[in-house]
């Protein structure tokens, strides 16, 4: 299947690590030429030098998404130096496990800025060129959680509002773009772990002699939520359902929030 992402332009957010990174890696490997941003320049910089080892086009862009006009310059950046936008990416995301009683009104400001509202002016301003040109597609990273905001000890009643919300704005995007032909939809992660992460995971196994699914199963169970497939993802496992969301292989799925968490979620 041929996804179309060559020579298309897309934005990442978020694409120093993680999710975001695997996700800027593959898109320009199919030929994309990526923005992407963060706040950490190290980070920006290891995954220009990755792309660009594997001759692929990147634009790191340093940038705090909770000014409010970070958006509107990552967008004006992208669109200055690649010409055009086709793909949105909206990623980034702050994560804090915290006790209900002991949140702050700051604790929860900084949440929903950060994951919400951050993201509501990346998706408006990246609409905007894609509009007027009548093509585009939006993916935006919500969460699993939000079907499961209370998951044993891993408490985080902010956050999982806050990526509730974007979820939910997804939703409306896809309605209200549609007939611009453009596609909006939500992911929903869970375990979406990096290799550093999982090799540290398998070391963890060992020195508790258990083989590094045991250990996995057993800490998945102790916060209620077991995938079905017994075993974390990679962030590259992620990437790829991202990249044929945003494809031109996806041309009539829209407005749906897509689980990537190995079966671990039963649906709302
Ligand atoms: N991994 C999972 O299993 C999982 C599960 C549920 C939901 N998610 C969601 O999936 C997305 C990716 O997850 P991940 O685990 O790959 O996250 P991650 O490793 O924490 O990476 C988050 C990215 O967002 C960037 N970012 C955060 N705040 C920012 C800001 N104010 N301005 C600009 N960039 C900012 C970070 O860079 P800097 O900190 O350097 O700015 C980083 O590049 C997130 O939205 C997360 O909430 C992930």
């Amino acid at each position: 299947m041929e996804l179309g992402l060559n020579g298309k332009v897309a934005i990442v957010t978020g694409g120093g690590r993680g999710i975001g990174r695997a996700t800027v890696e593959l898109l320009a490997r199919e030929g994309a030429r990526v923005a992407y941003c963060s706040r950490s320049l190290d980070q920006l910089r290891a995954v220009e030098k990755a792309v660009t080892a594997e001759g692929g086009t990147c634009l790191p862009v340093q940038i705090d998404l909770q000014e409010r006009a970070a958006a509107d310059e990552l967008v004006r950046q992208t669109i200055d130096q690649f010409g055009d936008l086709d793909i949105l990416v909206c990623n980034h995301g702050y994560h804090q496990i915290k006790d209900w009683e002991e949140l702050t009104d700051e604790d929860w400001e900084r949440t929903f800025d950060i994951n919400f509202f951050a993201a509501m002016r990346v998706c408006r301003a990246a609409l905007r060129p894609m509009v007027a040109k009548r093509n585009g597609h939006v993916v935006i990273v919500s969460a699993g959680s939000i079907y499961k905001p209370s998951i044993g000890i891993d408490e985080h009643p902010h956050y999982t509002a806050a990526k509730a919300a974007v979820a939910n704005m997804a939703k409306f995007l896809s309605k209200r773009y549609g007939p611009d032909n453009i596609l909006v939809n939500a992911v929903l992660p869970a375990y979406g772990i990096s290799r550093e992460g999982i090799d540290r995971w398998a070391k963890d196994a060992e020195a508790q002699g258990l083989t590094p699914q045991e250990h996995f199963v057993q800490m998945a169970d102790n916060i209620g939520l077991l995938p079905a497939l017994h075993r974390p993802g990679t962030t590259e496992e992620f990437a790829r359902v991202i990249a044929f969301l945003v494809s031109d292989a996806n041309t009539y799925l829209t407005g749906v929030d897509v689980q990537i968490d190995g079966g671990g979620l039963d649906t709302p």
